[in-house]
């Protein structure tokens, strides 16, 4: 089988459920060339070697194909930071870190752990009296959104709005729903008004400020400059999105693998404080990040015996990296204590998650209250229906059946010093 098509397969809707054979097929030619002239990159060394080399860019505006109006931009918005090289991606990081946590707002995330388990606690509430529910509608995607908008003072009313612009966002990235025309149109508008719903909060929280996120960045004056109103408009936009499609899938995947290994979730509810090292081990072995396909050659590199032509698009296939044995023993099995874990579920390199640290808290305030609460919990389907999109993969439902909801909520989250090592 030509390499090219082993990807064409992963894209492919009916592969969604078990990717992993075809991504160890893939790993045979670590970097490949698509009949379109695209470049895969599927080994954990490639990877790494790509995602710190300056030569690849995250700039749209570089791709050989690019078109003003291209999906990724907003009209009349400056692209966000994840699709910036430096110098302009780190003056935005910068200015974005110092209202996310530590050195200049350690408590940031760690002040949220109260809230975490609040929302969390009354989801799980919600399905008292009932025998089963869908973990994806009822927790895994409601409780994301409701840290996020949390974060960045968004009020609750407003947050039901927000699944259907984040929808349209993220069809967009989606090779698998309908014409490219369509799809571009319809992010645009989407993040047209979402950047412009962000705007006027910012603009309202300048005239009365919070203690959210938000109107931290709308009052900032630092020594790098501040962000223009319409840096924070398309920042604020990718935190939000960001905050919605990514940590839902990390909530779903967690249970649907710790379900499929009823030894392991029998033994986390008698030991919750796995949490972290099962969190890492979730990230690797079921990534909610797939794949990044926004990469650009800036110039012929030399990799793997391959030259990867100046111009070429290359996707980075993060969960077969993940999975290479060449990199980690055992490696498609799941091992929720695995040592030393080193994945690429964050990412790597000048681009590393932002929101890692929020993503494994609010991961570590999830799963085990799940585990605790749910009683005798089982699946109902398995795989279960999964969204169409192979690179932000998860479960678009997650039906399950249990016997009764246990009293709660318990707080649970990382201390402080643990913090600092995220
Ligand atoms: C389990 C949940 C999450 C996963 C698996 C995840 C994964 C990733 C990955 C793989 C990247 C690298 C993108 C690239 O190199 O092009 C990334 C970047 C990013 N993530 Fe996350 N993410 C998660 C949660 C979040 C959350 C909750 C936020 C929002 C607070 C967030 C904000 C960002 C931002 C802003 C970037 C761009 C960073 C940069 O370009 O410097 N992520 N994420």
């Amino acid at each position: 089988m030509a390499p090219s098509s082993v990807f064409d397969q992963i894209v492919d809707y009916k592969n969604r459920a078990n990717p992993y054979p075809l991504y160890a097929e893939l790993r045979r030619t670590p970097v490949s060339r698509c009949d379109d002239g695209a470049y895969v990159v599927s080994t954990y060394t490639e990877i790494v070697s790509m995602l710190h080399d300056p030569r690849v860019s995250s700039d749209f505006r570089n791709r050989a194909d690019w078109a003003e109006g291209d999906e990724n931009s907003v009209p009349g918005l400056p692209p966000s930071f994840i699709a910036l090289d430096p110098p302009e991606h780190d003056r935005i990081r910068k200015l974005l870190t110092r209202h996310f946590g530590p050195p200049h707002d350690p408590g940031r995330i760690m002040s949220m752990v109260p809230d975490m388990a609040e929302i969390v606690g009354s989801l799980i509430d919600n399905l008292a009296g009932h025998h089963e529910a869908d973990l994806v509608e009822e927790v895994a995607y409601p409780f994301p959104v409701a840290v996020i908008c949390r974060l960045l003072g968004v009020p609750r009313e407003d947050q039901p709005r927000f699944r259907v612009w984040a929808d349209a966002i993220v069809a967009a990235i989606d090779p698998t729903t309908g014409d490219l025309a369509t799809r571009k149109r319809r992010r645009q508008e989407a993040a047209a008004e979402l950047g412009r719903y962000l705007g006027d909060l910012a603009d309202a929280d300048r005239d009365r400020p919070g203690d959210d996120m938000l109107s931290e960045l709308a009052a900032d004056e630092q020594a790098q400059g501040r962000l223009s109103r319409d840096e924070l408009m398309s920042n604020a936009v990718l935190l939000l999105i960001a905050g919605h499609e990514t940590t839902v899938n990390l909530i779903s995947n967690g249970m649907l693998t710790l379900l499929r290994h009823p030894e392991e979730l029998q033994r986390f509810r008698r030991q919750p404080d796995l949490s972290p090292r099962l969190v890492e081990e979730l990230l690797r072995y079921e990534p909610p990040v797939q794949f990044l396909p926004n990469r650009t050659a800036l110039d012929d590199i030399d990799i793997a015996g391959t030259t990867i032509p100046r111009g070429a698009s290359i996707t980075l296939v993060l969960a077969a990296g993940s999975r290479d044995p060449d990199h980690v023993a055992d490696a498609d099995r799941f091992v929720p204590d695995r040592p030393d874990n080193e994945h690429l579920g964050f990412g790597g390199g000048i681009h590393y998650c932002f929101g890692a640290p929020l993503a494994r808290t609010e991961a570590e305030a999830a799963l085990p209250e799940l585990v605790r609460r749910l009683e005798d919990l089982r699946l109902v389907a398995d795989p279960p229906p999964y969204r169409p999109n192979p690179v932000l993969r998860g479960p678009r439902h997650l039906p399950v059946v249990f016997d009764r909801v246990a009293p709660g909520p318990v707080v649970r989250g990382r201390d402080e010093r643990q913090l600092h090592h995220v």
